[in-house]
């Protein structure tokens, strides 16, 4: 079966496609490189053994969308992964923001429809709940007013996803809301490539670690937390890949409740940033340095995950623990040392 993952070449995309090949699905992939790089397919091929079909093109040109579906009438899925990602980028430039992430859906979903396909999943993010009333977070929880115009192209895809869903019977999307994605599959040979400065927790731990950062500026510790620092849901990208596939086969399977569902993905527990830098010092067995800086604005308090639905509904639940993902981005970031 042919699967369409758009972003494939990115940091959960390409976790994704290894996840997908690995178990036998035919891959394309549509990535137009502006935050990932060509080596990437090299990595999946080293991992799987197979090299997906690749086009370069940005899904913001409406005809080579078009064009690229009048080509692949076959799908049997699509996994929408593109999209730009920075927070802060998306203040500054948030035009920028609605026209990569919802230019970009309403052309796919608009191809898709018209073409009859069917299976349709999108990433979505926790930061639709902003800073919930209610922790574990469940897929009930309200959305709340979008911090950032990032956070809401999320929230406005999910309602054109919710809107498409209601008026054509033969599509079925699944939103997945991610927590806090981390590591690097286990080869070290695919794994977060962060452009310029991380602006997220652990590339910047692992970039300060390998001496390319002076050291990890915390961002407040004067939060109501156990330790005064924010707590997140961190989840290893190799379990996020792969309830993506389990979503996918609970469409290919016919066994959606609805023909537009959503689900948490996280691990259910919370860790707070001083957690992640302990465990990363006692894991790598090595010291890391760093200071404790004013509070970063946008920031929520804390957010983690209630993964009974995901359990109950998808099957699906977390193996590997925070332990295996730091020590997993802590050997690709050697590995980006070695090659770069
Ligand atoms: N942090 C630091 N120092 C850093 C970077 C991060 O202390 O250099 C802290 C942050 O303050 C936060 C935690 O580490 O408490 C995690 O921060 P990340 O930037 O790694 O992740 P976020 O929780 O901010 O990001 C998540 C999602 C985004 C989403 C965002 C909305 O990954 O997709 O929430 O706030 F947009």
């Amino acid at each position: 079966m042919k699967i369409l993952v758009t972003g494939g070449l990115g940091f959960i995309g390409s976790h994704t496609v290894v996840e997908l090949q690995q178990k036998n699905y035919e891959v394309v992939i549509i990535d137009n490189l502006s935050n990932s790089s060509i080596d990437v397919l090299s990595g999946i091929e080293k991992i799987t053994g197979k090299t997906p079909e690749f086009h370069n093109f940005d899904l913001c040109e409406r005809e080579k969308v078009n064009q690229f579906f009048k080509n692949h009438q076959d799908l049997s899925g699509i996994i929408h992964f593109a999209a730009s990602k920075a927070v802060g980028e998306s203040v500054e430039n948030p035009l920028l923001y609605y026209e990569n992430n919802i230019n970009t859906l309403v052309y796919l979903l608009k191809a898709q429809t018209q073409f009859q396909q069917a299976n349709f999943i999108f990433s979505s993010s926790c930061t639709v709940y902003g800073e919930a009333d209610k922790l574990p977070i469940t897929e009930d929880a309200p959305v709340k007013q979008a911090e950032s115009p990032y956070g809401n192209t999320k929230q406005i895809g999910e309602e054109i996803i919710r809107d498409t869903a209601k008026t054509y019977s033969h599509f079925k999307a699944i939103a997945l809301r991610y927590f806090n994605p981390i590591g690097a599959h286990e080869s070290a040979e695919i794994g977060e490539l962060p452009i310029g400065t991380p602006q997220n927790l652990v590339p910047y731990i692992t970039q300060t670690a390998a001496g390319i950062r002076n050291e990890l500026s915390i961002f407040g510790d004067d939060y109501p937390t156990v330790d005064g620092t924010c707590i997140r849901d961190y989840i290893h990208v190799v379990d996020l890949a792969k309830a993506h596939v389990v979503a996918l086969e609970r469409q290919l399977q016919d066994s959606c409740k609805t023909n537009f569902e959503v689900f948490n993905l996280g691990t259910g527990k919370g860790s707070s940033v001083k957690e992640v830098v302990q465990t990363f010092e006692r894991v790598t067995n090595q010291e890391l340095p760093h200071k404790i800086v004013s509070r970063r604005e946008g920031d929520v308090v804390a957010a983690y995950a209630d993964t009974q639905k995901a359990k109950n509904e998808l099957g699906w639940a977390t193996k590997l623990t925070l332990d295996d993902a730091l020590a997993s981005a802590w050997k690709w970031q050697l590995k980006l040392r070695q090659t770069h």
